[in-house]
């Protein structure tokens, strides 16, 4: 796919376009399609986790016909190298209760896994009527703990990719389509 979406100052630094802009919202039409139907006559607390899934927070909220609310929750994973550490801290907290709610976790991408088994524990503790995970993107290969993610966008092979939220080391997070990084640039 063309590198023409990619702004000059970052098209060196992109392998290749993994998934378009029009391709994730196509996507998402049908993932929250099926969230409205899961969920009829039920109202829904997305929260996110930052900074992430902030597109998709949007895209997926924008899209979903049954009432939604919205909270955000932020975890140091692993700064600017690329794996998990396994150790998770909460850096922001929920500002609501949520016992009782129903509750979807939106997150941009799920890798080793361990952050979202940490989160999914975490907030189950707090005794949410029901708790599901949407996730736009995981890679299935790199699992190292196995979790349900009942709602996902895509599933990609072992890169490191960038874009639609997703940074490396706080970069590239505005571009709209998803990128694979060419390895030199992460240093894999
Ligand atoms: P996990 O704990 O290994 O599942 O890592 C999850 C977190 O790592 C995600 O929420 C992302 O912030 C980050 N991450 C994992 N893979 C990638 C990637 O390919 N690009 C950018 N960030 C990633
Ligand atoms: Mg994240």
């Amino acid at each position: 796919m063309s590198l023409d979406n990619i702004p000059a100052v970052y098209r060196d630094d992109v392998q290749e376009v993994l998934l378009t802009a029009e391709q994730i919202g196509v996507r998402l039409d049908a993932l929250a399609d099926e969230i409205d139907r899961d969920y009829a006559g039920r109202d829904l607390l997305l929260i996110g986790v930052l900074k992430g899934a902030i597109f998709l927070m949007a895209d997926l909220a924008r899209r979903l016909t049954i009432p939604v609310a919205m909270d955000f929750m932020a975890c140091s994973s692993y700064g600017s190298s690329t794996t998990s550490s396994g150790t998770v801290r909460i850096l922001k907290d929920l500002e609501a209760d949520i016992a009782g709610r129903h509750v979807m976790i939106v997150e941009d991408i799920v890798d080793s896994g361990l952050t979202l088994d940490y989160l999914v524990r975490n907030l189950r503790s707090r005794k949410p009527a029901s708790l599901e995970v949407a996730a736009l993107l995981t890679k299935p290969s790199r699992r190292e703990v196995d979790l349900p993610v009942r709602y996902v966008g895509f599933e990609i092979p072992d890169v490191f990719v960038v874009g639609y939220g997703l940074d490396f080391a706080e970069r590239y997070r505005g571009l709209c389509d998803i990128v694979a990084l060419k390895p030199e640039i992460y240093g894999r």
